[in-house]
């Protein structure tokens, strides 16, 4: 099929080079020239595994990038959005799916024949057949469910493996205002694995789909961080044995031919330094926004951000144990991303961390391994280093924040380095016994 994704970032880039790897002619686009240049000459403007070899194989071939989104949407037939959702003010924003229905709309008013435009973007439910809905009709004066489809296609894959994730996702949740719209998904989706589940249903239960999905992701953090902290007021106990244990349950397993699969590590119950990232806080906070316009207080929901919130303050105490002031002492932040396997900064728990720690006058060097932002107001008067040796030379104390696996090798190096920092680990990677002077989350 001829597919138009507006909106090229880590949704809409990675979705359009594998629609094109299976098959489909895909036009990427921006209002980001770098982007569209980039990925014209098959450079990967992100860093994700798997993607630079997408574009090589597709770029210039099936997939092909541009600014132009009437000229895009005018030769496709299906368009879907995938721009940025933030929140701002304790809700969504919906400004840029707005601005590219509009967009869309006004490309639509000309092209003869019927064409679908399916929405990607998580947004809050109600908005597709909303916001979109309307804003499409009034710049095309056509009519949803007679000239043209309108979906809503929601996306799970997760950044760091995110190719992997769209390859081989693990549901596939297809709402449509109709069944012409269903056909045109199901044809897109054809060549993905039959045994993927699918959900078909309307566009406001897929928007829900997704909130529900990353709502039930971010309370089991925060659940495993209260939990966590419980363990380390009570002592004698560890929250990682006792998460291990949990995750044991029937309900945590997967079933597969009779053999029980059950994941290494407890996924969404590893306590740490807090969830960060570009779409738990946003969808969880776009969701209590939600529930406030409609006279509710999702009180579950706002405990899960209170209490992630406060992350942070468990690693400044873990500190507080061994220093009364952090004035001048050199402190080492291991990791600017929001978590491994990504250049991905956006809501990183590093940032709040580093904030608290500047107000305490502490003397801070920040180093990870991708992630090097050149400009960010949290990284003013921060050191940046190049590398993992040069950021924990002379540090006092070492705080690990991301979990990227380089980190696994602190300990060798602080021997070859013959100091004895204090460190706080702040994603529970490392060997307690492998240090002179350790601290982590959730331990006596
Ligand atoms: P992003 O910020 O990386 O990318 C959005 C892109 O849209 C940017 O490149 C921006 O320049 C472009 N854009 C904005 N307005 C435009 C317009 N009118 N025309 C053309 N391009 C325009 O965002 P993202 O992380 O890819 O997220 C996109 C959506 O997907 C969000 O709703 C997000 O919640 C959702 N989502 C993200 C992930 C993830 O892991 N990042 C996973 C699932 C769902
Ligand atoms: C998350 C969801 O996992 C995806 O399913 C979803 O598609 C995506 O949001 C989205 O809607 O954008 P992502 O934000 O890429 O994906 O990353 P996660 O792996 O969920 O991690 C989010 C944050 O939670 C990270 O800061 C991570 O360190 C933290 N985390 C994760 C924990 O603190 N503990 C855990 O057990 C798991």
């Amino acid at each position: 099929m001829k597919v138009s994704i507006i909106g090229t970032g880590y949704v809409g880039l990675v979705t359009g080079a594998c629609l094109a790897e299976v098959g489909h002619e895909v036009i990427c686009v921006d209002v980001d020239p770098r982007k569209v240049d980039m990925i014209n000459s098959a450079e990967a403007p992100i860093h994700e595994r798997g993607l630079p070899e997408l574009l090589k194989r597709n770029s210039g071939r099936r997939l092909s990038a541009t600014t132009n989104l009437a000229a895009a949407v005018a030769d496709t037939e299906i368009t879907f959005i995938a721009v940025g959702t933030p929140a701002a003010n304790g809700k969504i924003d919906l400004k840029y799916v707005e601005a590219a229905a509009a967009e869309i709309g006004r490309a639509i008013r000309d092209k003869a024949g019927y064409t679908t435009i399916v929405v990607k973007s998580t947004v809050v439910p109600g908005t597709t057949i909303g916001v979109v809905q309307s804003a499409i009709e009034r710049a095309s004066g056509k009519t949803a469910g007679v000239d043209f489809g309108l979906g809503m296609n929601p996306e799970f894959l997760t950044e760091g493996t995110a190719v992997a994730d769209f390859t081989f996702p693990d549901r596939l949740v297809l709402g449509g205002i109709d069944a012409r719209t269903h056909d045109v998904l199901r044809d897109l989706y054809q060549s993905f694995d039959d045994s993927v589940p699918r959900i078909e249903t309307n566009p406001t239960t897929a928007e829900m789909i997704k909130y529900a999905s990353n709502a039930v992701l971010a309370t089991m953090i925060s659940f495993s961080n209260e939990i966590a902290r419980l363990c380390s007021a009570v002592g004698g106990v560890d929250a990682i044995d006792v998460m291990r244990g949990v995750h044991q349950a029937g309900y945590f397993t997967i079933r597969h031919g009779g053999e029980r699969l059950t994941a290494p590590i407890c996924s969404f119950l590893e306590p740490g330094c807090g969830f960060g990232g570009s779409c738990l806080p946003k969808d969880v906070t776009a969701l209590v926004g939600q529930g406030r316009e409609n006279g509710l207080s999702l009180d579950l929901l706002q405990s899960v951000l209170r209490i992630n919130g406060a992350q942070p303050d468990e690693m400044m105490r873990l500190m507080g144990l061994h220093y009364q002031s952090l004035r001048d002492v050199p402190v080492a932040v291991l990791g600017i991303a929001f978590k491994p396997d990504t250049d991905d900064i956006r809501e990183s728990p590093a940032f709040p961390l580093i904030r608290r720690l500047k107000e305490q006058g502490a003397t801070l060097t920040a180093y990870d391994p991708i992630a090097r932002p050149s400009e960010h107001p949290d990284l003013a008067g921060v050191r940046l280093a190049d590398t993992l040796r040069e950021a924990v030379a002379g540090a006092k104390i070492v705080l690990l924040v991301t979990r990227w696996s380089e980190f696994s090798a602190l300990d060798g190096l602080l021997g070859e380095l013959g100091t004895q920092p204090l460190v706080v680990d702040g994603r529970r990677v490392l060997d307690p016994s492998s240090f002179a002077q350790y601290e982590g989350i959730g331990r006596a």
